[in-house]
């Protein structure tokens, strides 16, 4: 007996399809998978057999020989147990309506029950594309599965349900996740209001966010650059529905998908500097998105970041360039989404008191200059934003003054955002950090008091072609925070502050 089944693989962000045929002949009893299977596939025989007995069913005693097509497609991923159990059980006819036009999607465990697959968002987004109209999927997997569209999504617990249902002797209605776009703001526990003070600090955090700016701290330890970084994100605006489901899918590769469903908090990732570097861009043997993809359309969060191996830091330079990471992995090249705020926080020297009035400095120059050549010039000039944090102030610290909170911060960032999104608009430029210096040329024309100013600077702070661009899109921010149409020599002018950091400390 031969029976055909739809399952799914990924290959990075995108499925396809694989036909899963079965073939139950006389002969030696036994059961062969071929067809470009990796080991946890071939680890699938022993689940599939205690799995289909442990449900009640017969195994059948025959020679299987199970086939994944296409033969050249290299097939990963546990969600493949279910779909050959399911061929192994319709060629025996202990299924016995017809499947073709289902895709079966699941892992087993030993008892029979369908447990959760890493990626089933991602999966079940390409057989939607694909015009499946049927996909069986883990119980577990159904709230983030759920907000799809045009598709039925059934979700099943046991292997027993699943033969009812396709026998007709259950029914297991399409599951949708209930889906509102009030779902989607979400409560942070962080508030800018905790933090005393730095309002330089602040104004510069708001201007990142509402530009979508890199930004590097620098200061002595204990001055709130963990603190303010960490309510970043509360400063953004909400994620679209499509960002969601875009941070969703990478989530869901991850295995890392909330009860929930939908990813609806910005992601903040603070991977520690002990990070590898494929944890951080991605694949090594499990071909996983990497710490960069974790972080997209939120924060990525480099605490103390001459602690991390300059060979781990390069790896961010591609990402910030092109908002993507191409991630090698056997003979294929997947690309996963990269597009992150950058937030990097260090001291000024080993000690961190540097320059602090209160403290003494304990470092001398060579080891001063080791440590801030951890970071090359080529990441600094990335950094769009640098700021010399100060310490915090005793004053300060025990002010009855309100701070500022989160929401009326955000509430201007929103504004400046809505501004560059109509400005922009059809292209895929969101903010004014991801301007190309064509792009730079357009949209952030200067008079020429401006023009004299940025010259003078460009010659006395030795400024690179980068940072100058760097400049003009910081300046294009600002303007759009006060809802100026053009750039003002004052725009320009907190912008050029903003990269006098490395000419001071870098030299
Ligand atoms: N401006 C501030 N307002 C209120 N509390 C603050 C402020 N700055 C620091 N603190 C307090 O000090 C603690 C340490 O701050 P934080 O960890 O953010 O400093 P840091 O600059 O990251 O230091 P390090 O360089 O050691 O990492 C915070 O948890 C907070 O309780
Ligand atoms: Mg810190
Ligand atoms: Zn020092």
């Amino acid at each position: 007996m031969l029976s055909k089944v739809k399952a799914c693989v990924l290959q990075g962000l995108e499925g396809c399809i694989v036909e899963v045929e079965t073939d139950l002949s006389s002969g030696l009893p036994g059961f062969n998978i071929v067809g470009l299977a990796d080991t946890a596939i071939k680890e699938a025989k022993e689940r599939v057999r205690s799995s289909i007995k442990n449900s009640g069913y017969r195994f059948p005693v025959s020679k299987i020989t199970i086939n994944l097509a296409p033969a050249n497609l290299k097939k990963e991923g546990s969600q493949m147990d279910l779909p050959i159990a399911v061929g192994v059980l319709s060629a025996s006819k202990i299924i016995k309506n017809q499947i073709d036009d289902i895709c079966f999607i699941g892992e087993l465990s030993l008892d029979g029950k369908i447990t959760k697959v890493d990626g089933a968002l991602p999966l079940v987004i390409s057989l939607r594309n694909f015009n499946v109209r049927k996909v069986i999927i883990p119980i577990e997997n159904k709230e983030e599965c759920g907000v799809i569209d045009n598709i039925d999504i059934i979700p099943v617990d046991t292997l027993i349900d699943l033969v009812d249902y396709l026998n007709e002797e259950i029914e297991i209605p399409p599951y949708k996740s209930i889906y509102m776009d009030s779902l989607l703001e979400h409560q942070y526990e962080e508030d800018f209001s905790e933090i005393k003070g730095q309002t330089a600090l602040k104004r510069a955090v708001e201007i990142a966010a509402a530009g979508g700016h890199n930004l590097l701290m620098l200061g002595p330890p204990g001055s709130g650059k963990t603190m303010i970084a960490k309510r970043i994100p509360t400063i953004l605006p909400d994620l679209s529905f499509e960002e969601s489901l875009e941070v969703t899918n990478i989530y869901s590769i991850s295995g890392e998908t909330s009860e929930n469903g939908l990813m609806k908090k910005r992601p903040f990732r603070s991977p520690h500097h002990t990070v590898s570097r494929a944890a951080l861009a991605g694949g090594g043997r499990t071909s996983k998105p990497g710490e960069v993809s974790l972080s997209h359309y939120g924060v990525l969060f480099l605490d103390e970041m001459p602690e991390f191996p300059k060979s781990v830091l390069e790896v961010l330079r591609q990402p910030m360039e092109d908002g993507m990471i191409s991630v090698a992995r056997a003979n294929n090249t997947y690309t996963y989404p990269a597009k992150f705020m950058l937030i990097g926080s260090m001291n000024p020297c080993p000690c961190g008191f540097l320059g602090d009035p209160k403290h003494e400095c304990s470092c001398n120059q060579g080891q001063i200059n080791k440590y801030l050549s951890k970071i090359s010039g080529p990441l600094l000039d990335r950094m769009d934003i640098q700021i010399e944090v100060s310490p915090v102030y005793y004053e300060d610290l025990n002010s009855k003054n309100k701070e500022e909170s989160s929401k009326e911060i955000k509430e201007r960032v929103l504004n400046a955002r809505h501004i560059q999104s109509n400005r922009y608009k059809g292209s895929n430029v969101y903010t004014n950090s991801q301007l190309t210096s064509k792009q730079v040329a357009k949209y952030c024309k200067i008079d020429s008091d401006s023009e004299a100013l940025l010259k003078i600077a460009f010659d006395s702070l030795g400024l690179s072609a980068r940072a100058y661009n760097k400049i003009l899109k910081v300046a294009r921010t600002i303007a759009d925070l006060e809802n100026s149409e053009n750039i003002l020599q004052k725009h320009i002018a907190e912008a050029i502050q903003y990269r006098t950091l490395d000419r001071k400390y870098w030299r």
